[in-house]
């Protein structure tokens, strides 16, 4: 099938939509990429991804029309919808930027149109969400009028091996001739090869049991670092002497943010309390990661009162912000809760992060973050994220921040045991 008369449409330019937007433009196909956030549909035609993830080179040399105004995918045949699908305060799927793309798509569906949802969701958005929504907007039908597909995203934000260009990216669609037609935009594009899943619904729950199972997995994990502490047994050396198993798997301790593996479990555990399940094991794996930050802080408290230290006096410094290593991604990440549970013990707490941006931190937790790192004068430091440049700097100066009766609390386990005081 040939997609040579088609007009593509990406609504959402952020980490899923943006790259997919260009690579699909590069293949020669007319695209628009929509955003709501002017803001950001300027830095994109002014050649800057602020989330840093393009370079500018690509996005000036690249033929996609970047707008903030519904009417420029009015003449699209082809829409992707990539927008955020976070969750509620109370842990309820939040639908609404789904629905505001759907209303953006509705005015300008016609006969024979595709709409294709990238969001990760849960099984059903697509056929029994978005499809009425589309029809109720458009006063057509889903199936004889406009064609549904849904393709889930697995692209992991600061990580080259695993783009779009690499991976094996799952497509779904209402019918047969439809899912050809979204193989079709696919295949040039998602060159690690596709897979043609049994429907929808199908797709959909395979996306969120890829990020459910990670979490539960690094859930146990967290939960044998809870027991062995108590027993005074280090965990990595636990999890490295079982990891010469053949079949163990190397999970780690640590914090679980951002805005797929700590939120996507929660459409499962939604959809499935409609259903009158109540799930279990999901939900007690995000109890138990969700708590992680205060732990960290309240080990942390522990110690600085075990040293005969005012905790009112006592500074302390966290490296990292970001909800994982190498990006610059702050969504949900829960570094956060070890700030806020240390500065509930009125601990002074200041934050660098090399990556992330001061004015975004500001912006969404209220923090400003240190604009360098800082030379010394701490009572403890958290290593809380492993950036490539917390690594490069070494044990020793991480040490020279704190003094040597300072505390180093190395939360990812980045350095050799015999440098830190802590670990999980
Ligand atoms: N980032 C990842 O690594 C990743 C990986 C796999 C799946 N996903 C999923 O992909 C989806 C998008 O994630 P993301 O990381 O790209 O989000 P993002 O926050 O980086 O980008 C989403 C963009 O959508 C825009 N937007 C919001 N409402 C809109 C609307 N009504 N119309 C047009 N644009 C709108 C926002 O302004 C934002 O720029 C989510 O469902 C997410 O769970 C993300």
């Amino acid at each position: 099938m040939t997609l040579s008369n088609e007009s593509i449409a990406v609504l959402g330019m952020g980490y899923v939509g943006l790259p997919l937007a260009l690579a699909i433009a590069e293949t020669g196909l007319p695209v628009v990429g929509y955003d709501v956030n002017e803001k950001l549909v300027d830095a994109l035609n002014a050649g800057t991804d602020p989330n840093g993830e393009v370079p500018s080179e690509r996005l000036s040399g690249n033929n996609t029309i970047f707008s903030a105004d519904p009417a420029a995918i009015s003449s699209a045949t082809i829409f992707v919808i990539a927008v955020p699908t976070p969750v509620t305060k109370a842990k309820k799927p939040d639908l609404g930027a789904v629905l505001s793309a759907c209303a953006a798509i509705g005015p300008a569906l016609k006969k024979g149109d595709l709409v294709v949802l990238e969001s990760t969701v849960y099984p059903g958005v697509t056929e029994e969400v978005c499809g009425p929504e589309l029809e109720r907007l458009s006063g057509l039908k889903a199936g004889p009028d406009f064609a549904l597909g849904y393709s889930p995203e697995r692209i992991n934000p600061g990580d080259a091996m695993h783009s779009l260009a690499q991976v094996v990216k799952v497509i779904a669609a209402q019918d047969a001739e439809t899912l050809d037609r979204v193989e079709a935009l696919y295949a040039p594009v998602a060159t690690g090869g596709l897979h043609r899943a049994s429907s929808i619904k199908t797709a959909e729950a395979a996306k969120i049991i890829e990020n459910t199972q990670r979490d539960l997995n690094i859930a146990l994990v967290n939960e044998f670092s809870l027991i062995f502490e108590r027993m005074g047994l280090d965990t990595l050396e636990v999890l490295e002497a079982a990891g010469t198993k053949w079949n163990f798997l190397p999970f780690r301790p640590g914090l679980v943010g951002g805005h797929c593996i700590g939120v996507d479990p929660y459409y499962l555990t939604y959809r499935a309390q409609q259903l009158g399940y109540h799930p279990e094991v999901i939900l007690a794996g995000r109890r138990i990661n969700d708590k992680m930050g205060q732990h960290i802080a309240r080990t942390l408290v522990k110690e600085l009162v075990g040293q005969g230290r005012d905790l009112k006096n006592s500074k302390v410094l966290v490296l990292g912000f970001t909800f994982k290593e190498d990006c610059a991604d702050i969504r949900n990440t829960r570094v956060a809760d070890i700030v806020d549970e240390l500065n509930s013990y009125s601990v002074k707490t200041d934050i660098y992060d090399p990556r992330a941006s001061a004015d975004a931190i500001f912006e969404h937790y209220g923090y400003e973050p240190l604009p360098d790192l800082p030379k010394g004068g701490y009572d403890a430091v958290i290593l809380a994220v492993a950036h490539k440049q917390f690594v490069k700097l070494g044990a020793d100066a991480v040490r020279a921040l704190t003094g040597p009766k300072g505390i180093v609390y190395d939360i990812k386990g980045i350095f050799d045991k015999s440098k830190t005081d802590l670990r999980l």
